[in-house]
């Protein structure tokens, strides 16, 4: 269920008229951040997938329980976290009946990057986690490595960023005991940027 301030439902209904790229017309609807409104931790993902784009929220299909096991390994609750994506509406190409994710391009993150401020500023978190690397673009604006960047924290104005994996790297993992690894790393991954978040 969605748990809205009033700024954020605001911003909602604005981002339901989004016409700032194409995107729009072959989705059903934009997809908004959700949870704690006041959230000390942010995190931000690509955009949304099929099932997202359906249910209207984010982090609900397969790439969301990989995240929803990851926070709970972590002891964070999902509801003490603003979740969001650096891209509101799902990009997809059809395979048959099968709609399948596209990566969005430059152009589409840097029009969708006025939704993403206006969620920094309205949920002001003291740490903001990037998953994969449109997010840590998104949210640094330039070109950021994943890999490289993991452990380190970077600054966003106020706010300490901390960048890992997406969690669809996880289920691309063939080998179940690859994807246990990256799964944990992922994990250990959000407790460290939660500890970022704690008064020193
Ligand atoms: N992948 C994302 O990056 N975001 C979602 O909401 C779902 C899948």
């Amino acid at each position: 269920m969605k748990r809205l301030a009033p700024g954020l439902v605001r911003l909602t209904n604005e981002l339901n008229g989004c016409r700032r790229c194409d995107l729009w017309r072959a989705a059903t609807q934009a997809v908004p951040g959700e949870g704690a409104p006041r959230a000390s931790m942010m995190l931000v993902g690509e955009q949304p997938g099929d099932q997202e784009d359906l249910a209207g929220e984010p982090f609900v299909g397969p790439a969301g329980r990989v995240l929803d096991d990851a926070l709970a390994l972590a002891g964070i609750p999902r509801s003490a976290v603003f979740v969001t994506n650096a891209v509101k509406h799902f990009k997809h190409e059809m395979r048959g009946k099968r709609r399948l994710h596209k990566r969005p391009d430059a152009g589409e993150i840097e029009a969708c990057r006025f939704w993403l401020e206006s969620e920094i500023d309205l949920v002001a978190p003291k740490v903001i986690v990037a998953l994969g690397a449109t997010a840590a673009g998104a949210v640094l604006g330039r070109p950021v490595p994943v890999m490289a960047s993991r452990g380190r924290v970077l600054k966003r104005g106020d706010a300490k960023v901390a960048v890992t994996i997406h969690p669809s790297y996880v289920l691309r993992q063939r080998e179940p005991q690859f994807r246990a690894e990256w799964s944990g790393r992922l994990s250990e991954d959000l407790r460290k940027a939660s500890r970022l978040a704690e008064p020193c």
